[in-house]
């Protein structure tokens, strides 16, 4: 699979896959919007100091390291799902720049998240990984869930990914008042998870998105 490396307008690096003409992240910032959307309005708002983390989507890791440099500077425990069909190369990977961006320490947390063996539990102290390779249409999802990264491509491009069938899947699985993040505000993405139970809010996007959804069990 052709996946080609991009440079977003903050400065930070993503991914695109000319098959699907998608991008891995907003090309106004990638890391600009993981940290506004994903932990932002949704790690940072959950108040407990233990938490289940399951997230759609592993790509870059960059969500699971901004998770876990947040989680070290509040002390809080994670446990980190992530769910991930195509696992990307490490000469991809290796290539991506968040590191150098972020704090001195991340690139060997980076390349440990990288590195770390799929479908077990990595423990890296206060964060325990717990990476999946699998189809999300066609796997369990943890269950215990307090907090969902729901980021998988778009809704146009992979429409079955936002169907209520996986919406309900994830709030099957989640804790009571346990949150959903996602870029999406669609108008169908909303009404989908309304019907699945979750409470559902519009918030302010990062640059290049007005809205963005966060759903409450
Ligand atoms: C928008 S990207 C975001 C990835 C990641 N969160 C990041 O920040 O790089 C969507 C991710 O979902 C993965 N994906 C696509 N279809 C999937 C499926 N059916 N099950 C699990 N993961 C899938 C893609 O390979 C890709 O890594």
């Amino acid at each position: 699979m052709q996946i080609e490396l991009v440079t977003t307008r903050d400065g930070s690096h993503s991914l695109y896959r000319p098959d699907l003409d998608e991008h891995y992240h907003s090309a106004f910032g990638a890391i600009q919007e993981s940290m506004h959307i994903f932990i932002k309005s949704g790690f940072e708002r959950i108040p407990i100091k233990q938490l289940q983390i399951f997230e759609v989507g592993f790509g870059t890791g960059l969500n699971a390291l901004l998770t876990f440099l947040k989680a070290s500077e509040l002390q809080k425990k994670v446990k980190y799902f992530s769910i991930e069909k195509y696992p990307l190369a490490p000469e991809l990977t290796n290539q991506l720049n968040y590191p150098s961006i972020l704090q001195a320490k991340s690139a060997e947390i980076f390349d440990g998240l990288h590195r770390s063996a799929w479908d077990t539990d990595i423990d890296f102290g206060q964060f325990v990984l717990h990476k999946i390779n699998s189809d999300i249409l066609i796997s369990q999802i943890p269950s215990g869930n307090d907090l969902v990264y729901f980021d998988a491509f778009s809704p146009d491009k992979d429409p079955l990914l936002w169907s209520t069938e996986i919406f309900q899947k994830i709030h099957n699985s989640m804790n009571t008042g346990g949150v959903l993040v996602t870029y999406s505000a669609k108008g169908e993405v909303r009404r989908r998870l309304l019907s699945c139970g979750f409470h559902v809010e519009k918030l302010a996007g990062p640059p290049g998105k007005i809205h963005i959804l966060r759903a409450i069990k």
